[in-house]
């Protein structure tokens, strides 16, 4: 018998579990939760805090505003959460390296990380040094905190674990998959409000189609993202990692 896999699983650490699973709750990442293809662990930092008053957080050293996430409340919170050490340990922050399809490819291919969300005005540096939490980041704007910053990054992860897209809705096209935006889709009415579909997609010649969406989308990506064709060819394709 072939030995048992272990699912893949992403364990949160939160102030606010009951905002999980939330919409990782619903449609495809939800279903697939539902039928065990991968588990959910949302669990309260504040069950680690020592004192009567439960708190986790403290005035910044150093003085400024806001409040920040003590380092000793959440190492325990993520030792206590035993992870194993080839588990990934993420920290959601507008600080960290910006979120890439490659990244979320490669944390598909793994167990499933770890993943701390941030709130208040930081998390005390020590333990971001001492767990080895690595800062992620889902673009340059600030969130309230991590939680939804987290349920993107699980969603995105999601998706392309084995079993949870059908074919139809094969990520293989999609955006990113080659460092392009996708190119444009159509549907029917054939004519919308005096806009028809361009004829080359009702042609059925399927060579045809292919150059077309290929020079569509390279035009989408000239305009919108140049930083994607530049990078191109420096980096591996997320496609390279995925094991799904
Ligand atoms: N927490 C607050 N803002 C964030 C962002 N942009 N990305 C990840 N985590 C965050």
């Amino acid at each position: 018998m072939a030995p048992q896999q272990h699912i893949w699983r992403a364990t949160v650490l939160t102030l606010f579990p009951e905002m999980f699973p939330g919409p990782l709750g619903v449609s495809l990442a939800g279903r697939a939760l539902v039928s065990g293809l991968w588990a959910l662990d949302a669990r309260d930092i504040r069950e680690s805090a020592g004192d009567r008053h439960r708190s986790v957080d403290d005035t910044p050293a150093g003085g400024g505003p806001g409040m920040v996430l003590r380092a000793d409340v959440l190492a325990k919170a993520i030792d206590t959460a035993d992870v194993s050490p080839d588990r990934p340990r993420l920290l959601m922050s507008p600080r960290g390296r910006p979120l890439t399809q490659l990244q979320v490819a490669e944390l598909v291919a793994g167990p499933g990380p770890l993943i701390v969300c941030g709130r208040f005005e930081g998390v005390d540096q020590r333990v971001i040094e001492a767990r080895g939490l690595e800062e992620v980041s889902i673009g340059d704007y600030v969130l309230s905190g991590g939680e939804i910053a987290a349920m993107a990054l699980i969603d995105a992860c999601v998706r392309l674990l084995p079993g949870v897209m059908g074919k139809a809705e094969s990520g293989a096209d999609e955006s990113f998959s080659d460092s392009l935006l996708e190119y444009p889709q159509y549907t029917r009415p054939q004519n919308f409000e005096g806009r028809p579909i361009p004829d080359i997609l009702l042609s059925g010649d399927h060579a045809k189609v292919a150059a077309w969406r290929r020079a569509e989308a390279e035009a989408l990506t000239r305009a919108r993202r140049p930083d994607l064709l530049a990078a191109r060819g420096n980096q591996k394709s997320p496609k390279d990692t995925t094991n799904g």
